[in-house]
This record gives structure tokens, sequence and C-alpha cells, in this order.
């Protein structure tokens, strides 16, 4: 084995290491059309679903007849309620440890709730199936509001329930209730806010699907499907099917948008599962865009009423916050189980808040079931989003500016470790300096004598801020679990004899890059380049045991726990190091590809040298390969940063709203790809503004849902989305993060909304007028200017 000469470590960026904006190396696939989503996967035999969904909110199925359609030719299998009944499967467990319905049996809870499945030779024939299939409802009063679910008369959704007298999921409380009434006797000005944070939904460019595959020889239960949790569904279907977990290979392929709509399990999935048991054929089913909007999961849904106690000078004493949340039929969040509302409580984490309570209440309506954390750490969006609302309220009430009520209240840098009053610990960051930043790129005070200006000739100019730091990697196990299963991740690294490297980690990429941003960290920890190390994710036969990606976690944990591996490999790698060196292994000191003799460097191996070392020349006892495993439970969450400035106009006469400018300060400690995260913030800006903008998903006073069609609910293209001007000069490195990275998937999208209504209250403060509930669409803003009142978006009541 001959050694390396060379002294000089790699240089990082040249290997795609820490810090580089390295190519997307996913995209080379997916802009060739050569994505591997799971409707490009065809099975022989293959057969396809489709569901008949309920056309009513809330009524009783008096009888269902599949006569017609099982007549059908090319119909093999219709399945209802009742068939799933005696196998047990007519309803499942939620995330949330409540029980939804596969296939209704009793009654029908939302519009667009399954009913029944046809499976056939192909997708049209199951269609019309559907079509031949006669259901007798009787009607039932529908609810749309957690007020009309709580009312006295109101009729009980979940009558399957035992022990359920009323619509009332959970009554949940957090904060020091005595200490915040104190601080609220001391205060000199009091502050509220009520407001209704709509249903969104994240509407991933693919909709949710699966092919269930049987095959009764094995025993052996393959599904490929669009799931962000590959081996959390590996369990739910061992434990709701009854399957031994081996038999079953749950295989995520390309995913194309999750967005948290892809975590729950839905009844599709159950169903094209045991279609394939009893056919034992492969079953797909792929979920069509209406479907997708009408039935998944939903995001928000819920009315905050807070109330913030102030000293003159502005210091904020205390708050006090109640929430009412809309979950609709069934309580199938996915979230960590300790906590009801999400972490909800991280609102006004980023302020220096004395004392605070939190009163939140869940109620069953007659809607999809929701609270589906849509880009977004498990309700955060709707804390942050009225953190910010309140905080530009209060500096109003205050006649304080906007920006010094901000500087003045947060959290100040020589604070942290900081705890918050409802317990999270806060790990470091630097605000004011990120406001600064932000006020200076946006040209506040010049904004400030234009808005002037501008209102002395009736034009109405709006400047909205949005400051806020966000939990993100759940985990620790301490405290997060999932249904008891702890929240931490993994990542698999094995070597090659060639020094080429596999990656594997228990997360799945939706199109958020892992595949070129793993390979970064093995780079930089182990001098191996990017493009020689490959990332496989999703099939839970190969890839070791995690809990997904959703909320941001995948940086801060599975990410961690590649770094972590690749530590491991290269403490193995310096044992053959020192053996090929013919030193002790106190010697060898390490650079950045390669160990050398402290007391002589020019004397060194690479990696890839240790590598083949590890297949053809280790020392005597040592256990050959060079491969390994880390599971990584986080110390912490990861705080990351945010503060967001949108300028806007106002059209007085149409409500019309444009967005002049929108300045974005991310720190997200150390970028592990700069163009990647860019990608993610410009992604999330959009997703902000569309649902501050026109983003509109409602129900009538019958159940009916609005917005269930993209002519409806509308997503922004590159005409209307704004641009977007980024700022990354400050890093606060996360110090418990082995490489000092914090989360950013989803700040973006959590933080942005709130910039820009804050922006379209500021351009219309001289009316009066405290709040127009989002979305902000023109005839709200319009209604808001003409007639001075706040503008509701809870959806009408029926009367009668
Ligand atoms: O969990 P998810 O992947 O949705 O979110 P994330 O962990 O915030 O990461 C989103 C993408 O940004 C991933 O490709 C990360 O590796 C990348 N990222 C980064 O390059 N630097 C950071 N400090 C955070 C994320």
């Amino acid at each position: 084995m001959s050694t390396s000469t060379t002294s000089q470590a790699l240089d990082e960026i040249k290997i795609g290491g820490l810090g580089a904006s390295r190519k997307r190396v996913e995209d080379s696939r997916f802009i060739r059309g050569k994505g591997n989503y799971t409707d490009d996967i065809t099975l022989p035999g293959m057969l396809h679903m489709e569901i008949l969904r309920s056309p009513l909110a809330h009524a009783r199925i008096k009888s269902i007849d599949a006569s017609r359609a099982w007549e059908i030719p090319g119909v093999q299998l219709v399945l209802t309620g009742e068939m799933m009944a005696t196998r047990n499967l007519a309803w499942m467990p939620t995330l949330s440890y409540d029980t939804q319905a596969v296939l209704a049996t009793d009654k029908v809870r939302f519009q667009g709730q399954e009913v029944a499945c046809v499976i056939a030779d192909d997708p049209y024939i199951a269609k019309d199936a559907c079509e031949a299939i006669d259901v007798d409802y009787e009607p039932l009063p529908p609810i749309v509001s957690p007020k009309q679910a709580l009312a006295a008369d109101a009729p009980v959704i979940r009558d399957d329930k035992e022990n359920q007298p009323d619509n009332v999921i959970y009554n949940w409380e957090v904060g020091d209730r005595e200490g915040t009434d104190r601080a609220f006797e001391q205060a000199d000005l009091i502050s509220r806010l009520q407001l209704h944070y709509p249903r969104s939904h994240p509407s991933p460019i693919e909709c949710c699907g699966s092919i269930a595959d049987f095959n009764r020889a094995t025993s052996k239960l393959t599904v490929y499907m669009t799931s962000q949790a590959p081996h959390i569904i590996r369990a739910a279907v061992a434990l709701v099917a009854e399957l031994p977990e081996h038999m079953i290979r749950i295989i995520s392929p390309d995913i194309g948008g999750g967005f948290g709509n892809k975590v729950p399990v839905y009844p599709g999935y159950v169903c094209s599962i045991l279609a394939s048991i009893l056919l034992e054929r492969p079953v797909k089913w792929i979920e069509d865009k209406s479907g997708n909007l009408i039935s998944t999961g939903f995001a928000r849904d819920v009315y905050l009423d807070g109330e913030m106690a102030l000293r003159k000078d502005g210091k904020i004493l205390a708050v006090r916050v109640k929430t009412d949340a809309d979950h609709g039929a069934f309580f199938s969040d996915a979230q960590p189980s300790k906590f009801k509302i999400g972490l909800m409580h991280s609102t006004f984490a980023a302020y220096d808040v004395p004392v605070g309570h939190i009163m939140a209440r869940g109620t069953y309506t007659n809607k999809a079931p929701g609270g589906v954390a849509y880009r977004c750490s498990f309700r955060v969006t709707e804390a942050m989003f009225f953190q910010e609302r309140m905080i530009q309220a209060a500096a109003q009430d205050l006649g304080m500016d906007q920006a010094a009520f901000r500087r003045m209240n947060f959290v100040r840098d020589d604070q942290f470790p900081h705890r918050t009053p409802f317990g999270f610990l806060l790990d470091s960051g630097q605000y004011a300096k990120c406001l600064d930043v932000g006020l200076k790129a946006i040209g506040y005070e010049d904004f400030r004598r234009q808005q002037e200006e501008a209102r002395k000739n009736g034009r109405l100019l709006g400047l909205g801020i949005s400051t806020m730091t966000e939990p993100l990697g759940a985990g620790n196990s301490r405290e997060y679990d999932i249904l008891g299963i702890k929240m931490f991740d993994s990542a698999e690294l094995k070597v090659h004899m060639t020094g080429k490297a596999i990656v594997r980690t228990g997360a799945k990429t939706q199109g958020q890059g892992h595949e070129t941003t793993w390979a970064q960290i093995v780079a930089h920890e182990l001098g191996i380049p990017a493009e020689d190390i490959v990332v496989e994710e999703g099939d839970t036969d190969t890839a070791p045991f995690g809990m997904g990606t959703y909320a941001s976690r995948s940086t801060p944990v599975a990410g961690a726990a590649v770094a972590m591996v690749s530590r491991k490999i290269r403490a193995k790698a310096r044992k053959l190091a020192a053996h090929l060196l013919e030193v002790s292994e106190e010697d060898v000191d390490w650079e950045l590809g390669r160990f050398y003799v402290r007391s002589a460097p020019d004397r060194g191996v690479t990696i890839q040298e240790c590598a083949m070392a590890a297949y053809s020349n280790m020392p005597d006892g040592m256990e050959p390969g060079l491969e390994n495993t880390a599971y990584y439970d986080p110390p912490n969450l990861t705080w990351p940063f945010a503060a967001y400035f949108v300028t806007v106009e106002v059209d007085p006469e149409t409500g019309v709203w444009d967005v002049l400018n929108m300045v974005a300060v991310d720190d997200c400690g150390v970028r592990i790809n700069p163009m990647i995260v860019e990608g993610q913030i410009m992604g999330g800006l959009t997703e902000a503004y569309a649902m501050a903008n026109m983003q509109f998903i409602t129900f009538d006073a019958e159940g009916n849902c609005v917005g269930s069609n993209y002519m409806d609910y509308l997503l922004p293209t590159a005409w209307e989305t704004p641009g977007f001007e980024l700022h990354s000069e400050v890093v606060t490195p996360c110090p418990h993060h082995p490489i000092g990275a914090k989360g950013i998937g989803e700040c973006a999208a959590v933080g942005g909304p709130a910039a820009f209504v804050n922006a379209v209250m500021d351009a219309i403060s001289d009316t009066g007028v405290r709040n127009i509930d989002m979305p902000l669409l023109p005839d709200r803003v319009w209604e808001a200017i003409k007639y001075r009142r706040d503008v509701s978006g809870a959806p009408p009541v029926r009367t009668d």
C-alpha cells in the first residue's frame, strides 16, 4: 500500500462539502422526465381502484346497494364499510389517538368522505362503477365551525364513540394562569386581537396514491406509496392489518411534494392493501386533484383570541391566548402525542415575555380531518402568524414604531439559552441584527416618509414586518413521540472498497434535495467528494428506521445522524490509517480527506486508501468493512430566526393590493447548500403570499367544500408571485447540532403570511380596522376600507 505525500486538505467547496451551492443531483432525472413517481409504476396484473365519496357533509347511511357496480364487466371487487367491518378494518386509529372511518358504515361525517371502493381492470371502469353504487342517505344538520359545534343543541358528530357526549375533543392548557392574571393586573395597557387562520391545503403537485402488492407465495406485502414517513406506515399497517412487520415493505419512490399532506394514513392506502390481499393482485390507487383537495389532511382552521399586557414604555408583561381548533370529523393531527395543539405554545418565543397562559380547545365538525402540519412544525404557523399580527396590533395601540417595539422586546443575544414561558429552550440567535439588516434593505425610514406623502394624495402604502423564531427538528425523545414512538432519526453509511459510498436515512425527501445535501455532509466529514456518494431514502427494507420528513426535521435530526455516522466511519478509518502508516493511532491527525502522521505531515493516507484497506489490509483482529449506522436523538430543537419585510400599495377603490418589495433575512445557522436554502425560502415565501392573498377554501352552511378545485383554490404562478430579496449575512450556528445547522424548510411559509397581512393592515391603518382574515381577497379589503369594519373569514352557519 503506497502512502500519499499530499499534505494539503481538500478544498471543501470543490468536493461539494458544506457551503457549496452544488446543483441538485436529483434534478438530472426530474428535468428529463425520468422521475419515478408512484403513478409511473406498473406491475404485472395490476388492477385499479377508485373511491366513491360522500356528496353530503353529514348524513346517516340507510343502505348501500353495490349490485349494479358488481355487474359491470371488468369490475373485480367492490369494497364497502360493511365488508371492511367483517375484517375489523372499517375504522383505523389516527396519529392522535382517535379513530377514523376507512369506509363509512353508520354515517358520513364530511363531504368527500370515503364510502366505497371499486377495484377494476382499468381506472375508467372503476370510476364508472363507483357511479353505479346506490347509497341512500338521510341528511343530518351539518356543523361547520367550532362555535356551532359547541352549541348546546348541536348534534353529536362522533356518536360512534363511547363517552363522547358532545363535539369537544380536548381542552388543554399550558403556562401559568395565576402569574399571567397577576401580570395583567399590573398592565398600563391591554391589547387584544381575534382572528381566524383559515383552512389551507398543502396542494402537492402529485396527489396521494399507493400500489399494494401482496404475494401469497412469499406472504410479503410490498406497498409503493406517497408517504413522507414510510417506517411509520409500516408500523401502522402491521398494527391495523395485523400483518407481521418483517413481511411488509413500504417503498416511497419519488414524491412530487408533500408539505405534510403525505404524513397521515389515508383510507385509500388501507383499501388498496386489503384489495390486494383479497385479490392476490397488485392494486393501484391514485387520488385525483379534487379528491386530494376535498378529503386529505387540511391545515390550520384555528380561531385565535389573544391579549397582551403592556407597560406604557412598550415592555410586554404577559400574553394570554385562547385557541379553538376545528379538526373536522376525526382528530388525525400528525403531531407529538404530548401536545394537543401541536407546538402552538411556541408562540411569542422570539420575545422576552415573562409569563403567559394558553387555553386550547379542539372540536369535531363536519369537515375533512385537518391539522396536518402544512410546511410547518405542528401548528407553529398559526402560532407565529398570531404572534406577529398581535405584535403589530400592540405596537399600534401603544403608538410605538413597529420595529422599535420588536427590538425592545426581543430575546437579546446574551440571553441564550433562553427559556420561554411555555417551557421551550431557545438555543441561539441574533434577532436584533436580523431586524437591522432587513430594515436597511427595505429602506424603512425612507418608506415611512413616502408613505406619509402618498397618504396626502389618497394613496395607501403599507409596510409589514414579521420576525419569528421557530422550533424545528423534533425530538428530543424525552418529550416528543408519535403514538409512543420516540422521535429520533437515523443514518447508515457504507463506504465501498474503492472509496465510493452510499448513505441511507430514515427521512424521505419530497423535493427538498436530500440526495444532494446529505452527500455534502459526508463530504464535509470524510473528504469523499459529494459526487462519489449516493443517497437513498424511502425503502423500509433497506433504510434504517426513522420518523420521516415533516416539520423541517430532516436537517436537524437525520442530517445530524449523517454527520454522526460519518464520524463513526472516520474513527474506524483512523485505526486503518494508523495501521497503514505504521504508527500508533494517537500519532495520526486528520485534515479534510486525509490522515497524516503528526510529526511527519507529508506521510499520509487518503480516506479512499483507508476504505480499500478496510476490505484488503485491515489490522489483525479488526472487523472488515467500513460501514456503520447512527441513531440521533437531538438534545433540543433547533431555533432558526427569520425577519420578513413587505411593502404594498392598496387600491382604495377595488381593495386590490400589490407587493412593491419583499425582503427576507433568514438565519438558519450553517447552510449546507446555500442555493437549496434559497430555493426553500423562495418556495416558502410563495406559499406565504398565496395564503395571504388568494388561497380560499371554505365551507358553506351545508358543509359543502367551497374551493375544492384549482379554479377557486389558486396556486400562484410566476406571474402572480412577487420578487424576493434574500439576505444570508446573519449566521448563528446551532450550538448542539453536529454541523451547526438549523432547519429552514418551512420558515418562510410560517413567518411570511403575517408580513403580507401586516403590510396591508398598515396601509389601511387610518380606518381603525384591526383585522381582515386571510386570504385578503380584494372584496374583503374593500369592505374593510369602505365600512371601516373587521372582516371575518369564518364560514356562514345555517340559521334554520
Ligand atoms: O425536513 P426538510 O427536508 O423539509 O427541511 P430542512 O431540514 O430544513 O431541509 C430542507 C433542505 O435544505 C434540505 O435539502 C437541507 O439539507 C437544506 N438545508 C441546508 O442546506 N442548510 C440548512 N441549514 C438547512 C437545510
